[in-house]
C-alpha cells in the first residue's frame, strides 16, 4: 500500500477525468507529477496545482519510462479522442500507451498502477448496448488488452470500468460491481476520480477489477454489487464530501 510523502504520477492529466484527479489529490501531501503532450497545456496544468509536469507521447516508450521516474503510484486516465479509430482502430493510446506505461512502471518497481477502463470491456460487455460495442469495437479490444497486460504485469493494481461518464458534479454515492455482470448506466468524472484517487491506499482495492457507476446513474438492476472500504480520508474526499452536503 502506498504511503504518505509519495510521488504519484496522473498520465492524461489534461483529460476530462485527469484535471478532476489532479483537483482531489493536488490538496494532499503526494506530490503529484502530470502529463499532456502539449506544452501550452503543460502550463495549465502548473496552474490546476501539478506539482510537476511531464510532456510526453506515451506511443514512446522511452517517454512513458521519463514519466514514470521517480514515482510510487500511477493513474492513467489516458483515453482517445473521438472519431473514426474507436471503430477502425489502428494504434490506440488505449492499449499502447497504457501497455507502455505499466511497462515503465515495473521497471520503476511502481507500487499500484490504477488503470481507467471502461464497463463494456471484456467480461463487462453485457453493462454496454450493442450499438456502443460496435461504435467503440477497438477501443474496447485495446482496453481489454491493457487490462490483461496489467494482471499480467506483476505490478499492484486497481482496474475501474465506469460507465458512461458525465461532467456532472460529484454525487459521493458510487455503486461498485465486481465480476464483469454487474452494474451499468452513468457516473460524473468526479466520483470516478475520487475512488481512482483512494484505491492506492486501500488495501481491499488491491488486484481488483471495479465496475462503477453513480447510484443516480444506475441503470438496470445491479447485481455483485460489492462493499470497498475506501480509504477517502487519506485523499482528503470525506472532509469534501462533508462540506457539499
Ligand atoms: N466518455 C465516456 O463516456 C467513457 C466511459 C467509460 C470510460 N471512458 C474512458 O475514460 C478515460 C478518460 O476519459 P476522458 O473523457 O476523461 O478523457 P479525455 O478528456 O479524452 O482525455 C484523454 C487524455 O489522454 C491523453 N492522451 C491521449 N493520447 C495520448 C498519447 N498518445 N500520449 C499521452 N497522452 C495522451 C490526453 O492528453 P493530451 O491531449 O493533453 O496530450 C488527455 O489527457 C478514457 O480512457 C475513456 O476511454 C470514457
Amino acid at each position: 500500500m502506498a504511503s504518505t510523502g509519495e510521488r504519484v504520477l496522473i498520465a492524461g492529466a489534461s483529460g476530462d477525468t485527469g484535471r478532476e484527479l489532479l483537483s482531489v489529490l493536488r490538496p494532499t501531501d503526494l506530490t503529484v507529477r502530470a502529463t499532456t503532450r502539449s506544452y501550452a497545456t503543460a502550463d495549465a496544468l502548473k496552474r490546476l496545482g501539478a506539482d510537476e509536469v511531464v510532456v510526453a507521447d506515451f506511443f514512446e516508450s522511452a517517454d512513458a519510462v521519463r514519466a514514470v521516474e521517480g514515482c510510487d503510484v500511477v493513474y492513467c486516465a489516458l483515453g482517445t479522442s473521438p472519431g473514426p479509430r474507436h471503430v477502425l482502430g489502428g494504434r490506440l493510446v488505449d492499449r499502447t500507451g497504457a501497455i507502455n506505461l505499466a511497462t515503465a512502471a515495473v521497471g520503476e518497481s511502481v507500487d499500484h498502477f490504477v488503470l481507467l477502463s471502461a464497463i463494456g470491456v471484456g467480461t463487462s460487455k453485457a453493462g454496454m448496448s450493442l450499438a456502443g460495442r460496435l461504435l467503440l469495437r477497438a477501443t474496447l479490444r485495446a482496453k481489454r488488452d491493457a487490462e490483461t497486460a496489467l494482471r499480467r504485469s506483476g505490478l499492484g493494481y486497481t482496474i475501474f470500468r465506469p460507465g458512461r461518464l458525465t461532467n456532472a458534479t460529484p454525487t459521493g454515492e458510487v455503486v461498485v460491481g465486481e465480476g464483469g455482470d454487474s452494474v451499468s448506466g452513468s457516473i460524473p468524472r468526479a466520483d470516478v476520480a475520487r475512488v481512482m484517487a483512494a484505491a492506492p491506499f486501500t488495501p481491499e482495492a488491491r488486484n481488483r477489477t471495479f465496475e462503477i457507476v453513480s447510484r443516480d446513474g444506475l441503470a438496470g438492476t445491479p447485481t455483485n454489487v460489492v462493499e470497498v472500504p475506501w480509504e477517502f480520508e487519506r485523499v482528503g474526499v470525506e472532509h469534501e464530501r462533508e462540506v457539499r452536503r
